[in-house]
């Protein structure tokens, strides 16, 4: 049963979102993502914390080292960026407001690790407290096929009050490019954290 949602009380110019990401293979979910709140004129604030095995996936997927990354984004004034041994960081704490964390891409280690509520890092710590908080959490898993553990642990953390969304692209909507697959998951997820969006097109 989901727990009863405690959506924090931020401020009225904007939503604060946490995004966190692990080292799972699609890397660039992550970034572009990152970059999409960013750019929402609903969201005020965004907590980014990423895993040393992100780092280490978007080096080897993407050639790119994520501190010159995140340089590049736009309105970057209003992320606050962490490191995952950060575990004083504000988002650590349930008394701290935030309105949507999204693991994204997730691994299947941090899920498992979610699931078994035996968290290390700030990653982990993160999505801990938006579940214990009934805050809004989605976790993008990225593994395939999935192992019988893997299935549990995502059972689990839907159980729990996660909203468990793997990166399943669309073809509806008639995507040119790996961008159009990925934003269309983006508006999906967006519409799950309460933000409007024109990313793709929607069925109609
Ligand atoms: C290039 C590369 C790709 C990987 N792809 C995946 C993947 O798609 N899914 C997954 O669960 N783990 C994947 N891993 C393994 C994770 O990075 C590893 O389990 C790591 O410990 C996860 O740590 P984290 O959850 O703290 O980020 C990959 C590792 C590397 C180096």
């Amino acid at each position: 049963m989901k727990p009863q949602a405690r959506t924090a009380n931020t401020s009225a110019s904007g939503k604060t979102l946490v995004v966190a990401a692990t080292g799972a293979s699609g890397a660039r979910l992550g970034l572009r993502f990152l970059g999409h709140v960013l750019g929402h004129t609903g969201v005020a604030k965004v907590h980014f914390v990423a895993s040393e095995a992100y780092r280490l996936v978007l080096r080897r997927e993407e050639g790119l080292d994520l501190e010159a990354a995140l340089q590049n984004l736009p309105h970057r004034k209003k992320m606050a960026v962490y490191a995952d041994a950060q575990l004083d960081a504000p988002i650590a704490s349930g008394s701290f407001p935030v309105d949507g964390t999204v693991v994204i891409p997730a691994s299947m280690s941090t899920v498992g690790t979610l699931a078994a509520g035996a968290g290390r890092n700030l990653c982990h710590r993160a999505a801990e407290v938006a579940l214990k908080e009934g805050r809004t959490l989605i976790v993008v898993p990225r593994e395939t096929p999935l192992s019988l553990i893997h299935l549990r642990a995502l059972v689990t953390l839907k159980e729990a009050g996660a909203t468990v969304a793997p990166f399943i692209p669309a073809f509806y909507q008639g995507p040119a490019t790996i961008e159009d697959l990925m934003d269309h998951f983006f508006m999906r997820l967006l519409d799950h954290l309460g933000l409007d969006s024109s990313l793709s097109t929607r069925w109609t």
